[in-house]
């Protein structure tokens, strides 16, 4: 958490805000930094990967190392965020709790509904390659633009109820919230294996998930999740 709240947070002013994050995400910070060398890689490891692709000529040492630290910066709390935003959606709406114990077929648009409702990533960015028409707007050549997928996931004009969390939308994976174009979530298929793996142990095991206090949001200007979700599981009888 200290590790994102210190990367996601370098995305906004250099104000108080942002230097007590780095300030308190500095052990972590130096963690990875140390441990993205290359002699720490597992061996066929997605680490070891990028420093071979280095060797080949195909990227260079820095950009490897650089890469490697971006997928690490990318896939921590967005997962910790996305599941943990589920887990909330569902105490907060027992009714799909109980609506997936009884269709555990929905385990995965489960969590594609749970990140068009909270999207651990506020917002991306892009440049206007060329002057483009959008919505009646037109966006001249160059123009620097912030993609709000936080937005887009409660866009009336394409949700219905968008406040709601509904497990069984046949459109859940249509959100934005990993992104979209060649830039998509490189790790999206790791994040679904995680929510699934976790949902599929979950369902049959639990009878309901109920909130034991107030959640509480993280403070950061890039990713939007929860500092803290008490909850409690209830075992199945
Ligand atoms: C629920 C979890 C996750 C969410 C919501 C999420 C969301 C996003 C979003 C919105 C982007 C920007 C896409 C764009 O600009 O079109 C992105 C990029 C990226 N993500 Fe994820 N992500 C998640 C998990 C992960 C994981 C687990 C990894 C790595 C194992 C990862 C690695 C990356 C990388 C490397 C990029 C940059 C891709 C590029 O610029 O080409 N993400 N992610």
């Amino acid at each position: 958490m200290k590790f994102g709240d210190a990367v996601f947070n370098a995305f906004g002013p250099q104000n108080e805000h942002h230097h007590a994050k780095m300030r308190s995400g500095a052990p972590a910070l130096a963690w990875v930094e140390e441990n993205m060398k290359r002699e720490l890689q597992s061996d066929g490891g997605i680490g070891w990967q990028l420093y071979a692709a280095a060797d080949e000529g195909v990227i260079s040492e820095t950009e490897a190392e650089q890469l490697l630290k971006a997928v690490f910066g990318a896939g921590f709390d967005t997962t910790i965020f996305g599941i943990s935003g589920m887990l909330r959606a569902f105490a907060d709406n027992p009714e799909q709790w109980q609506l997936l114990r009884a269709r555990p077929d929905l385990v995965e648009s489960a969590f594609e509904e749970a990140l068009r409702l909270y999207p651990p990533s506020r917002f991306g960015g892009r440049v206007a390659l060329r002057d483009t028409e959008l919505g009646g707007i037109t966006i001249p050549a160059g123009t620097k633009l912030l993609l709000m997928w936080l937005g887009a996931g409660r866009d009336p004009r394409k949700w219905t109820d968008p406040d709601q969390f509904r497990i069984d939308r046949h459109d859940a994976g249509s959100h934005l919230s990993f992104g979209f174009g060649i830039h998509t979530c490189a790790g999206q298929a790791v994040a679904r294996l995680e929510a699934k793996s976790l949902l599929s142990a979950l369902v049959d095991r639990v009878e309901r998930i109920e909130l034991t206090g107030e959640p509480r949001r993280a403070i950061n200007f890039q990713a939007f999740g929860h500092e803290s979700i008490p909850i409690r599981l209830v075992p199945a009888g």
